[in-house]
């Protein structure tokens, strides 16, 4: 099964983005964008894992937790991967503290001792709102004259979730397989 850890977005921030995502829909942009229900800061994308190996991951995850706290943190502007000209992803961006990257980190290094490669880039907190479409060419800009300007809400985030990534009819769902609260 396909599976990611992730921080899910909680209220209010995620009423603002579904907003967000909701002006986005109404323009005639080359993107197919997220829905609203899994809308999520990604920590650690697992890729395929096999049936036998998901509770190590699961004991990861709660290895990594420990020493956590609930994050404070705050919407920040629109942008892009890889590049704003060029974009194939576009997302909103994430103000976040410093345990959110320490968070991230300890989850790297539990994983990578059960056999997962750490990401060879940098981490970017962001939320991704929408991927371009194979062979289109969407600008950032266009996007942000479309979106903006994205509120800069604080929102405090108390969970990290393990979640499966399941294709059915057409539409991909995040499925929660495990949460932990961080802080406990
Ligand atoms: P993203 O937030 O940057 O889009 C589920 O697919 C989640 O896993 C997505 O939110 C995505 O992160 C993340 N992810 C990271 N690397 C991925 C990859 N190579 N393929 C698919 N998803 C990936």
């Amino acid at each position: 099964m396909r599976l990611f850890a992730a921080v899910p977005l909680p209220e209010p921030a995620h009423a603002e983005v579904a907003g967000l995502l909701d002006r986005l829909r109404r323009r005639d942009l080359p993107v197919r964008w997220v829905r609203d229900e899994g809308l999520h800061l990604t920590l650690k994308f697992f890729g395929e894992v096999a049936a036998d190996r998901v509770g190590a991951v699961e004991e990861a995850i709660r290895l990594a937790n420990a020493g956590s706290e609930p994050l404070a943190m705050r919407l920040d502007d629109l942008g892009a991967f890889p590049t704003a000209s060029r974009a194939r992803v576009l997302w909103v961006g994430v103000e976040a503290p410093p345990a959110l990257e320490l968070l991230q980190d300890r989850l790297e290094r539990r994983c990578e001792a059960i056999g997962f490669p750490p990401e060879g880039s940098p981490f970017r907190p962001h939320i991704t709102l929408g991927r371009v479409r194979d062979g289109e060419r969407c600008a950032l800009e266009a996007v942000e004259e479309a979106a903006a300007p994205v509120e800069p809400l604080p929102f405090l985030a108390t969970d990290m979730v393990l979640y499966e990534s399941v294709r059915a009819n057409g539409t991909q769902r995040y499925q929660p397989r495990l949460t932990v609260e961080l802080g406990r």
